[in-house]
């Protein structure tokens, strides 16, 4: 997968794919992750990016001429088979997004600031808006590394273990159920008997009982038919 991120702060981004997961699924070669500034189409000799927005009201826009150039620059090399837009505004992001876009060969994501980008971006060219929580972060790039650590964990081949991403909490529509390692007794607190037991059936009843029960009290919401 080739993951392209728009914004005006690479600095802020870059470090999450520089350890652990992310790093190794960039050294193996299963993505192939890049970062473009913005300010390389910015206007003027400023390099200026943003702009008051028509209208009148506090906050500067990213104003449409750098992002068109930028993203027609990347189309020109490559198709997309998402444009993502990070924004409060945007769908929540979940673990079927997450799924969806783990499927994809070429994403783009856009990082906005302030008070986001001129609306015609977004109607041109954006895909998919996503929000990671009702809250405000100062821009974008944090929900960026956040959506792009719950995909590239998904792709076949990150993670050794395959079975580790499939047994994640949400992958079921179920939270994960608890677990524990050695020791078996820590000062008294013991680990279940059923997990020592060696009854791999056994095991596997008593793992999903408790993901139904962690589900219900945690998040009865998840249970819910739609
Ligand atoms: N940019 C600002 N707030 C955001 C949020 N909650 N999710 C994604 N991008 C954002």
């Amino acid at each position: 997968m080739r993951i392209d991120i728009i914004t005006l702060l690479p600095e802020l981004i870059k470090s999450p794919f520089e350890a652990s997961i992310l790093k190794r699924s960039i050294e193996k070669g299963i993505v192939d992750v890049h970062m473009h500034d913005l300010r390389k189409y910015g206007l003027n000799k400023y390099n200026q990016v943003d702009d008051y927005q028509y209208g009148g009201g506090a906050g500067m826009v990213i104003m449409i001429e750098p992002l068109d150039k930028m993203i027609h620059e990347l189309k020109e090399a490559r198709d997309y088979d998402e444009i993502i837009y990070m924004t409060p505004d945007g769908e929540t992001l979940n673990q079927g997004i997450a799924n969806h876009i783990s499927l994809k060969e070429n994403i783009m994501i856009i990082c906005g600031h302030y008070k986001g980008i001129d609306q015609r971006v977004r109607d041109l060219y954006i895909t998919k808006e996503i929000s990671i929580g009702d809250y405000v972060l100062s821009g974008g790039e944090l929900g960026a590394a956040v959506l792009c650590d719950a995909v590239i964990r998904l792709i076949p081949g990150v993670i050794s273990d395959e079975t580790s991403a499939l047994t994640d909490s949400f992958q079921d529509g179920l939270l994960a159920p608890p677990v524990y390692t050695r020791p078996a007794d820590y000062k008294g607190h013991k680990v279940p008997e059923i997990l020592l037991s060696g009854n791999l059936k056994k095991i596997e009843e008593w793992r999903e009982d408790k993901a139904y029960e962690r589900t219900k009290n945690r998040r009865p919401d998840l249970l819910k038919e739609d």
